[in-house]
C-alpha cells in the first residue's frame, strides 16, 4: 500500500489530498475562490493564480496533518500538470516539484482530465476497464473509451462550448449568479422543463459530437422575449442539455458496440456530473442498455485533490513517474490521436 499526496490548482479550486493505493481517502482539503471571482461573473486567471499561491502551502500542511502523516511517509507527490489556466497549473506543479525534491519522492504529473476519468474508480472498486465515460466539466465535454490507466480513446468532443460552460453562461444570462451550474440546477427545480422550446444541437447526427453554443443563444432570445420566468428557462435549458448528453452517449454506445467492444459500464464524471437531472437520465440510459452505471459522489465530481491523488496512485502502481523538469501544459489532450473537432477550442 502506498500513500500519494495530490495537488489540484488548474482552475478556481485549490485542493490537496492524501489517498492510498487501496482507495482510502485519508484527507482532502479544499479552498474555493468563489468570492474573489464573483464580481466578474467568471474565473479571472490572474486572480486565480494569485489565490492559489496564497492558499496552497497551508492546504498541503492541512492535508498532511488531517491524514496524520508527515511528508516523509508519503510515497509520491502528484499534481495537475495541465490542461487548465497555466498560472494556476504552474503554482501547483512547482509546489509538487519542490515537495518531491525536498522529500526525495517521485513526482507524478497528472492530466486533470485523467483525474476526472479515473475518479469513479476511487469511489468504487467494482468499476473495471474498459468503460464508456461521459466527461462533462466546465472546460470539456467528451465521450471516451477508458481502456486502462493512460489509455483513453476519444469518441467525441464538443465542437464549441463545454456543457458546464453552457450552464455558467446561462446562469449569467438569467442573473442567477456564480458559480452557474448549481444555481441553474436549483432554479430548474422550480420551473417547467417543457415551458420554452429550445434546440437540441447535433442530436440525431451520426458522429456523437456535442454543441452547446446555439443553445446559449436560444436562452438569450428566450430571456429577451420576456415571456417566461428565469425558472422556466433554466428548467428548459437543463432539459435540453440532458437530452443532448443522453442522445450523444446513446450514439457512442452504438458506436462501440458496432466495433464489438463491450464496455463494462457507463460512467459519468466531471463537474456537470454533480447535476441530479444529468445523473438520473444517464442512469436510465445505462439501465436500458443493461449496463451498470457509475457516478462519483458529488464532492468528487467537481475539482478536488483526491481525484488527482488517486490518478497519481493508479499511475504509481503502473510504474509511471515523471522527471522534475516536466513542463506544465495549458493544452493536453487525453487521447493524443484524436482528431481536432470542427470548431473545437473556439470560445464563444
Ligand atoms: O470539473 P469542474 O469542477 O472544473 C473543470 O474542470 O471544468 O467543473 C466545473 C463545471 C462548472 O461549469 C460548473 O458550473 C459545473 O461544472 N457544475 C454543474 C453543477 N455543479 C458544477 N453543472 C450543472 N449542475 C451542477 N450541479
Ligand atoms: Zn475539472
Amino acid at each position: 500500500m502506498a500513500l500519494i499526496l495530490g495537488i489540484e490548482s488548474s482552475c478556481d479550486e485549490t485542493a490537496a489530498a492524501v489517498v492510498s493505493t487501496d482507495r482510502q481517502i485519508l484527507s482532502h482539503a479544499l479552498a474555493g475562490q468563489e468570492e474573489a471571482h464573483r464580481p466578474f461573473g467568471g474565473v479571472v486567471p490572474e486572480i486565480a493564480a494569485r489565490a492559489h499561491v496564497e492558499a496552497l502551502e497551508p492546504l498541503v500542511a492541512q492535508a498532511l496533518a488531517d491524514a496524520g502523516v508527515t511528508l516523509d511517509q508519503i510515497d509520491a507527490v502528484a499534481a495537475t500538470a495541465g490542461p487548465g489556466l497555466i498560472g494556476g497549473v504552474m503554482v501547483g506543479l512547482v509546489t509538487a516539484k519542490a515537495l518531491a525534491l525536498a522529500a526525495d519522492k517521485p513526482l507524478i504529473a497528472v492530466n486533470h482530465l485523467e483525474g476526472h476519468a479515473l475518479s469513479p474508480r476511487l469511489a468504487d472498486p467494482d468499476l473495471q476497464f474498459p468503460y464508456l465515460l461521459l466527461l462533462v466539466s466546465g472546460g470539456h465535454c467528451q465521450l471516451l473509451l477508458v481502456e486502462g490507466v493512460g489509455n483513453y480513446r476519444r469518441l467525441a468532443t464538443t465542437i464549441d462550448d463545454a456543457a458546464g460552460e453552457a450552464f455558467d453562461k446561462t446562469a449569467k444570462l438569467l442573473g442567477l449568479g456564480f458559480p452557474g451550474g448549481p444555481r441553474v440546477e436549483q432554479a430548474a427545480k422550480l420551473g417547467d422543463p417543457k415551458a420554452v422550446k429550445l434546440p437540441r444541437p447535433l442530436v440525431g447526427t451520426a458522429e456523437p459530437h456535442f454543441s452547446f453554443a446555439g443553445l446559449k443563444s436560444a436562452v438569450l432570445r428566450a430571456r429577451d422575449a420576456n415571456t417566461h420566468s428565469a425558472e422556466d428557462i433554466a428548467a428548459s435549458f437543463q432539459q435540453a442539455v440532458v437530452d443532448c448528453l443522453v442522445d450523444r452517449t446513446r450514439r457512442a454506445l452504438a458506436r462501440v458496440s458496432e466495433e464489438a467492444v463491450q464496455p463494462t459500464a457507463l460512467v459519468v464524471a466531471g463537474g456537470v456530473a454533480a447535476n441530479q437531472a444529468v445523473r438520473g437520465a444517464l442512469e436510465a440510459l445505462a439501465a436500458a442498455h443493461d449496463l451498470p452505471f457509475f457516478a462519483p459522489p458529488l464532492w468528487l465530481c467537481t475539482d478536488n485533490g483526491a481525484m488527482i491523488a488517486w490518478a497519481g496512485a493508479e499511475r504509481f502502481e503502473a510504474g509511471l513517474t515523471d522527471p522534475l523538469d516536466f513542463a506544465a501544459r495549458p493544452r493536453w489532450p487525453l487521447d493524443p490521436n484524436a482528431e481536432k473537432a470542427r470548431g473545437a477550442g473556439v470560445k464563444a
